[in-house]
């Protein structure tokens, strides 16, 4: 599903008229949904009302030796099988997943004072998927992909300029293909936190933990 692509949060998740308890700006590991990306569903379609751009997320990651390091990415497609983003394969978060592929995602949208945690292993996304996204593309952001080496010094902002113009020359008469330092990082999901805010610092916290294909939920201390 790709929360940007229209107003509405598509797909199947959360549909109005569903048997999901309504959305009553609480959570409570009693009747939190038992499917965890159903309820990352829910709390979207209500983020999608009051938030601006409710797909921002920080994407933490670790380096070989563990170093973490944390940055925001636009969250592309959300669904049974993880959580997508798109980026450069040779910046230094693709970098990161290759030597250490697992990662957290946070979303914190403060009108709703909710934030949802994500943690997990990454993988690749298939060729066929991170074409299509990369079609979808404007052709300026598309050029933009084969004009910047995403994490790299460069010496100024006229030599990036000179590489846009360059690549959209070069580029100019083709059809602009996906290059293949560019794609998607998928995130499957091993664990969730949704976090409410509450009075007094007496925040809700649930924490989703799979177990196999099922999850375990407990509510955590604030
Ligand atoms: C709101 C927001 C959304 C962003 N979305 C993306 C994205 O989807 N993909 C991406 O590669 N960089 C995105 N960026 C830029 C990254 O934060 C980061 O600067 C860049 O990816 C390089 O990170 P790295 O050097 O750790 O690889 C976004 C930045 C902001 C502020």
């Amino acid at each position: 599903m790709d929360p940007s692509a229209t107003e509405d949060v598509p797909g199947s998740i959360a549909e109005p008229g569903s048997a999901l308890a309504p959305d009553d700006g609480t959570v409570d590991e009693r009747t939190i949904d038992p499917d965890p990306m159903i309820q990352f569903g829910l709390w979207y379609r209500r983020a999608s009302e009051v938030v601006v751009a409710p797909e921002s997320m920080a994407l933490a990651t670790a380096d070989a030796q563990g170093r973490p390091s944390v940055r925001m990415v636009l969250l592309k497609s959300w669904g049974d099988d993880g959580f997508v983003f798109f980026t450069n394969y040779d910046g230094r978060k693709s970098h990161d997943l290759i030597a250490n592929p697992q990662a957290a995602l946070l979303f914190y949208w403060e009108p709703l004072g909710r934030q949802v945690r994500v943690e997990g292993a990454v993988t690749r996304t298939t060729d066929a998927e991170s074409d299509a996204y990369y079609a979808s593309r404007d052709i300026a952001t598309r050029v933009g992909a084969y004009a910047s080496h995403q994490s790299q010094p460069i010496a100024s902002r006229v030599d990036l300029d000179a590489s846009v113009e360059h690549w959209t020359t070069e580029l100019r008469d083709g059809a602009v293909p996906r290059p293949p330092w560019w794609g998607g990082w998928r995130i499957t999901p091993r664990a969730y936190e949704f976090w409410q805010q509450g009075q007094y610092r007496l925040h809700d916290r649930v924490r989703y933990e799979a177990d196999g294909p099922a999850w375990t939920i407990d509510r955590l201390q604030p």
